[in-house]
């Protein structure tokens, strides 16, 4: 598989899996609305089976967010954080910028849910439309 790498000093993102720091994606998991009741088997499984984005201030990761993908027609945008200390300064719309330019997803429709982060995705010309869903 070909990783790609973006880099805007001191940050870079890159999709190499191997690069992703665990305990980092895990602990900002934790802290979200939407994974907080996942397991540590959950989330490696979910980051295993999609594209990883990590981003990192030299060799800290600082965000990461993660899209699975037919890499033909569809795509979907998940699990998209920015640590704390690290928000507020572009870098979650630099990431979702980089990610819309994934070569993986040239001609895919970009999916995703938000509760509150729609001013950001609407920035990139996301629409809100409505969906169906079921849990198993
Ligand atoms: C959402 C998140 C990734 C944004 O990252 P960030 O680095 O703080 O964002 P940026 O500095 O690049 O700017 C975000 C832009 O989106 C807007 N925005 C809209 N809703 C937002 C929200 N809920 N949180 C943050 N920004 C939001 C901001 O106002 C800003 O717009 P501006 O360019 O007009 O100033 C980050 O705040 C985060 O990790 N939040 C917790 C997890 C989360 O809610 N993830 C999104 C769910 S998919």
């Amino acid at each position: 598989m070909i990783h790609y790498l973006w880099e805007k000093f001191p940050y870079k993102i890159l999709t190499d899996p191997e690069y992703v720091d665990f305990d980092f994606v895990y602990q900002q998991l934790k802290n979200t609305y939407w994974a907080a009741t996942r397991t540590r088997t959950q989330i490696a499984k979910a980051i295993a089976h999609a594209i990883p984005f990590n981003l990192y201030q030299e060799e800290d990761q600082i965000g990461f967010a993660r899209v699975i993908t037919d890499k033909a027609v569809f795509a979907y945008l998940a699990d998209v954080v920015i640590a704390p200390r690290y928000r507020g300064n572009g870098l979650g719309k630099w990431m979702v910028s980089c990610i819309l330019t994934h070569p993986d997803l040239k001609g895919c429709k970009i999916l995703l849910e938000t509760q509150d982060a729609h001013g950001l995705y609407a920035q990139f010309g996301f629409e809100l439309r409505e969906s169906m869903k079921k849990q198993l």
